[in-house]
């Protein structure tokens, strides 16, 4: 719960955003306990994130050659959010472990960027950020972003974006599948034990991490490729998460589905009619108490009408907080967004509206996809601009007013549907 007292000042000061004070971080652990997710005192947690990625060719986060972490947790804390989905690659890891070390922020950026390119990035993260050199790895990068989201009071949920790590999700593009053509699942269950351990007791806010984003089929046709079934999900998913409750306990653990998580209701349910032999009891797992499921939803043209774009919403597993058989859990919508020009009008499109309300009524958490406003690197085209960015290309405000003023409304009331 948020601090009354803390709460009724600021708001005879009158500031022009009260939705979230710096120091009011609900208390770690966290658990999920039927449909919510709690913190150590038992009390409700909401999940209120945007998607800051750090997957792509270069494995760190991006953003820094144009601001400095503490610049952009700033900003991120500024706009009321309480969490941060940061998105890793297994390949840092495997680099890490395999390959000789983990590598430097002027070899990252050589190798992604090209010498001419990456030394010239390189010296503008150093300018932002005075306190890297050439020699910082990859892994130190993330370090310095999650204690500064810990100085700054957001919750560190991170995110197992792809094994080689490049701008995802192409169903051809190799990381679709358990065992397609980067996608080894030994590598996979290894990278997440690795950063379960790393990022505890380094991390002072890690409450959260997800297995895998965005499972999706794969046309690659590997060899390798298991069974595109929700018993092969099974399968790896639950094997995945008893090594990351091995590794570190105190981590919620979200489970996402098929169709590029678009689809989670058979987890929800426990079965599929699709796939006869498949039954999942959450109960049965060390892990229960730990267990939250996320789901992504980006506007598909499904319906203007609300009603009806929910009751569809409702059949892919938007019904997990409210079943009443099978694995009742916490649900995060972990990506959403659109366009944030105000010129595009997204903000104000049906999607966006029918979607925020029903996220806030059923009271589940969200993840904006996404911060940046740019990437260093996005499917081979350098410095390449984000138009579903909050941020402008460079960092420093936000991309549309109108867009702004619609995602703080939604924030405000997410809190205040959860008492704050
Ligand atoms: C290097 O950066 C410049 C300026 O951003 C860009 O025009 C150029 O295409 C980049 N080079 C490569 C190889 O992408
Ligand atoms: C980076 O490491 C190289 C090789 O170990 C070393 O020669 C160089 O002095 C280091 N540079 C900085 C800035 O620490
Ligand atoms: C996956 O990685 C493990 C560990 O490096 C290795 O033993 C195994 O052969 C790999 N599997 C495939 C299908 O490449
Ligand atoms: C937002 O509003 C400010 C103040 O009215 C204006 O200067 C700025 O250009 C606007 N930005 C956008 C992206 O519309």
């Amino acid at each position: 719960m948020r601090m009354l007292a803390i709460i009724v000042q600021v708001s005879k000061l009158d500031l022009p955003r009260p939705s979230r004070l710096a120091g009011a971080l609900q208390p770690l652990p966290l658990s999920s306990q039927d449909r919510w997710i709690v913190d150590a005192s038992g009390n409700n947690v909401p999940y209120v994130g945007v998607n800051w990625p750090g997957a792509a060719d270069t494995m760190f986060p991006e953003g820094l050659q144009y601001e400095s972490i503490s610049n952009i947790v700033g900003k991120i804390s500024q706009t009321g959010f309480n969490a941060v989905r940061l998105t890793f690659a297994i390949e840092m890891v495997d680099d890490i472990l395999d390959n000789g070390g983990d590598v430097t922020l002027s070899n990252t950026l050589t190798l992604a960027l090209g010498q001419e390119n990456g030394t010239v990035v390189l010296s503008e993260i150093l300018a932002n950020n005075p306190q890297f050199s050439a020699n910082t790895t990859r892994l130190q990068v993330f370090d310095a972003v999650a204690e500064e989201l810990a100085a700054q009071s957001i919750y560190l949920h991170l995110d197992n974006h792809v094994s080689k790590a490049m701008w995802c999700c192409a169903l051809n593009d190799g990381n679709s599948w358990f065992g397609d053509t980067y996608f080894n699942t030994t590598k996979w269950i290894r990278g997440l034990s690795y950063m379960a351990t790393h990022g505890k007791g380094n991390w002072p806010t890690f409450s959260s991490i997800g297995l895998r984003n965005e499972l999706r089929l794969s046309t690659t046709l590997a060899p390798t490729l298991e069974p595109y079934t929700w018993s092969t999900w099974k399968t790896y998913m639950t094997a995945a998460a008893t090594a990351v409750n091995t590794a570190n306990p105190d981590l919620l653990i979200f489970f996402s589905g098929l169709d590029s998580d678009f689809n989670i209701e058979p987890a929800v349910g426990g079965s599929t009619l699709a796939d006869p032999l498949f039954s999942f009891t959450v109960a049965s797992y060390p892990w229960a108490n730990k267990f939250v499921l996320e789901i992504h939803e980006y506007d598909e043209g499904i319906s203007s009408v609300c009603s009806i774009y929910e009751g569809i919403l409702l059949t892919f597993g938007f019904d997990a907080t409210t079943k009443t058989n099978g694995n009742r859990a916490p649900l995060v919508v972990t990506e959403w967004g659109h366009d944030e020009t105000d010129a595009s009008g997204a903000y104000n499109s049906a999607y966006s509206t029918c979607l925020t309300q029903f996220m806030v009524q059923r009271q589940l958490g969200w993840m904006i996809w996404v911060l940046a406003g740019s990437y260093y690197i996005r499917s081979g085209t350098q410095d390449s601009d984000e138009s579903y960015g909050l941020l402008d290309h460079t960092w420093s405000g936000y991309r549309g007013n109108a867009s702004l003023v619609a995602l703080e409304q939604v924030i405000q009331q997410t809190y205040a549907a959860y008492g704050q």
